[in-house]
Formats: C-alpha cells, structure tokens, sequence
C-alpha cells in the first residue's frame, strides 16, 4: 500500500465496532466537528437544539449526560455547563442584563462576582449596588424597577453568614417582580437545601454552581453549572452561551461524572470533620470568633436552621484581634496538613488568610484576621492536632 492510501485508510477507517457495549462509565464523547449526514440535516439543526449534535461546543453525549444529572440533583429542569464558576456567574450576567440594567449582589458574594460588577458591567453601562444579606431592609431599599438580577449566596464567601433566602426572594418577588433571582449554590451542591422550593412556596430562578468544588471532589479541574426551571429563560441562558463560547473539556466532564455518586458520601463526612473542627476551634482562646453556621452563635444560624439538613465543610475563625495579622500569618503558615491555597471541596484541607476590610464593601464586624479553612478528606483528629500545633506560631509570633 503507498503511503498516501496509508494515511487516508487511518482517517477514514471502515471498522465500526459494535453497538450495545454499557458500563459503569460514561463514555468521553470528543469532538469540535460534529458529522452530518448530509446538508439538509446541517441547515435543519440549531446550535440550542438538544435532540441532536451540531458542534463540539454546544453539546456531546459526555455534556448532555452530565448536565441531566446535575439538573435532576438540583430539582431543576435545564442545565448548562460552563468552564468555571465564575464564567457561570458571568454568563448570566452576560445573558441577562442591558445597559441601564441593576444587578444587586450581597456583600458576602464570592469576590469576583462583585468585582466582574465593578470592571465589565460598570464598563458597558450596568450599575449594581451592593446590599447586607442579614438585613432584609437593605435589600429591599435597593431594589429599584431598573433591578434586572438579584444575586443570593448561602452561606456567604468567608464569612458563612447565612441568610434568610426565603424572606430575600419574597422581598425581590413583591418589590421588583421583573428580577431573575440568581443563588451560587456552591456550598450547599445541591444537598444542603432544595434551591427551586425553599418553603413557603419561594424558590430561585436560576442556580450556579462551581462544579470544581463537592462536584468534582479532586481539586483538580475547574467547570461551572447555570441550572434553572423555566423553559423561557433556559433558552435566554443557552443561546448567550452559545454566542458566548464556553468550551467544556470533555475528560473534565467525565471526571465530574466519575465523582457525583459519591458526592453525598464525601459532602456528609466533610459535614461532620467541619463541624469537629468547628466545635474545637470555639475552645480555643486565640479564636475571637468561629463561622459556621450549624454552630447556634454563628450569624444567620436560625436561618441555616430553618432552611437545612446539611453544612458543607468550611469554616472560618477570627483570630483575636490582639494578635497582629503577621501573627495570624505565621499560624496559617505554620499548619502542615492544611496546605495554603484557595478553593474547597477537595480531598485536601486548605487555609487562607483574609482581612475583612478589604473583601467587604460595607462596613464590618470582624476586626482581627479572618481565617478560612475547608476541610478535606483526612482524619479530623489529625486535622485539629494540626492546628493546635501551629497555635504555638501565633503565640511565640
Ligand atoms: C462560592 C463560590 N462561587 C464561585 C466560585 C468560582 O468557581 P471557579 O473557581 O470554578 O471559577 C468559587 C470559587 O472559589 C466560590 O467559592
């Protein structure tokens, strides 16, 4: 055979192997061009028609299956996957406002989502206000007929204050009935709390999710979920996403299939070493403050109580505010198991230190340093061993 058939037989090879073949797997569909079987068929399709494959970025098998699964664990209905938590904040932001437009967000919203407000939005004529989840009134005197978006975060970033959701989208439903009300379900993933049906018959319109969290579960890729229920603002979401191009890697996808059955294993046990943990830091005398909201001097607490069955594995303390941030800095830097870096939900307990002021637009409560940890997948004893040791650090600091 001449090289040339060589190089053409390869491509275009007649083998197909037999249908039929299942396993615990899905299989990693991949793919940028998509066959058809003929022009017509190419004319008939749309890139938002989910009944068929039109190109690599706006759908395959691989991200057809994951997003069902993702919609079912939600109780929404549609789901579009994107490739990070923030593009999925971003994308509806995108998809949903117009010059003019007022999106509101709580102070304790994940940083960028505030700061994509500020820079981008800000850039093409969208104001946003900034309101005090605690504080129902706030969010009310900000809502004005110009509110397009509403975004809600439960439990808030760092801070974990929980908020009243079902008084915060009764507010948004009686005072400015044309805003979409957005939640970044990241730390409750679907388990905590029912998003679409929060009692009292209120729930969100949309939901956002950083798969690269409790989904994925290995702090190891990074893809994002927008799900909702209407069918009307399901398509505003996937035709902007489609113009918008956000590409998924398809082995990314797969991993997040590979780990969803045992998100409710690994999310229940990161409950219970979070709030061991939680439990410990309260006795220590370094710690001024300790954020969680399962614990009853937590902020929002009897909102977490009326509103979940679960808390995620994160908690926050701040060190007395008699211990300079350098201090709270050597303590951080001292832990050994908890590794230093941002993010949450994987196997590894992580730390980071913040300072109030600077993450909060309104003024705060939190005076001494603001520690963050997520707790991983290691012994919890072993977890708090670690940070007693490392207390040594803040006080010889
Ligand atoms: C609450 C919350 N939402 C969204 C994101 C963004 O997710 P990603 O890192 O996938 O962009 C994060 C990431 O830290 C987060 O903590």
């Amino acid at each position: 055979m001449a090289d040339d058939d060589k190089r053409t037989g390869l491509i275009h090879h007649p083998y197909r192997a037999p249908g039929g073949f299942e396993s615990p797997a899905v299989p990693v569909a991949k793919g940028s061009s998509v066959f058809f079987p003929n022009v017509a068929a190419l004319r008939s399709r749309t890139w938002v028609d989910r009944s068929a494959y039109t190109y690599g970025l706006h759908g395959t098998p691989t991200t057809f299956t994951l997003e069902e699964r993702l919609a079912t664990l939600e109780g929404g209905r549609h789901c579009l996957l994107v490739s990070s938590g923030l593009a999925a904040i971003t994308l509806v932001d995108i998809a949903l406002l117009s010059g003019g437009d007022q999106v509101l967000l709580p102070d304790n919203a994940y940083g960028p989502n505030k700061t994509f407000s500020r820079h981008e939005l800000m850039r093409w004529g969208i104001k946003h206000a900034v309101y005090d989840p605690l504080d129902p009134a706030s969010l009310a005197a900000a809502l004005t007929p110009a509110t397009k978006l509403v975004w809600l975060e439960a439990a808030g970033s760092v801070t974990l204050e929980f908020p009243d959701l079902r008084g915060l989208v009764r507010i948004v439903r009686e005072k400015a009935p044309q805003a979409v009300v957005g939640l970044d379900n990241t730390w409750g993933a679907g388990l905590a709390f029912d998003a679409f049906d929060l009692g009292e018959g209120q729930g969100v319109d949309l939901t956002i999710h950083a798969l690269t969290k409790y989904p994925s579960g290995g702090g190891d890729l990074l893809l994002g979920s927008v799900i909702c229920r209407d069918d009307a603002l399901a398509r505003t979401l996937s035709l902007a996403r489609s113009r918008v191009g956000h590409g998924v890697g398809a082995n990314d996808v797969e991993a997040v299939l590979r780990s969803l059955p045992s998100l409710p294993l690994r999310y229940a046990a990161q409950d219970r070493s979070g709030r061991s943990f939680a439990h410990w830091c309260s006795t220590r005398p370094e710690f001024a403050r300790v954020l969680h909201p399962a614990l009853p001097n937590s902020p929002g607490h009897a909102h977490w109580a009326s509103h979940c069955r679960a808390a995620a594995g994160l908690v926050s303390v701040e060190v007395d505010p008699r211990f300079t941030p350098a201090q709270a800095d050597a303590f951080v830097d001292a832990l050994r198991l908890f590794r230093i870096g941002w993010s949450w939900g994987g196997p590894i307990s992580l730390a980071v230190p913040y300072q109030a002021a600077s993450i909060r637009e309104r003024p705060t409560a939190y005076k001494g340093t603001l520690v963050r940890f997520c707790l991983g997948l290691e012994d919890v004893a072993d977890l708090i061993a670690d940070a007693e040791q490392a207390l040594s650090a803040l006080r010889l600091g």
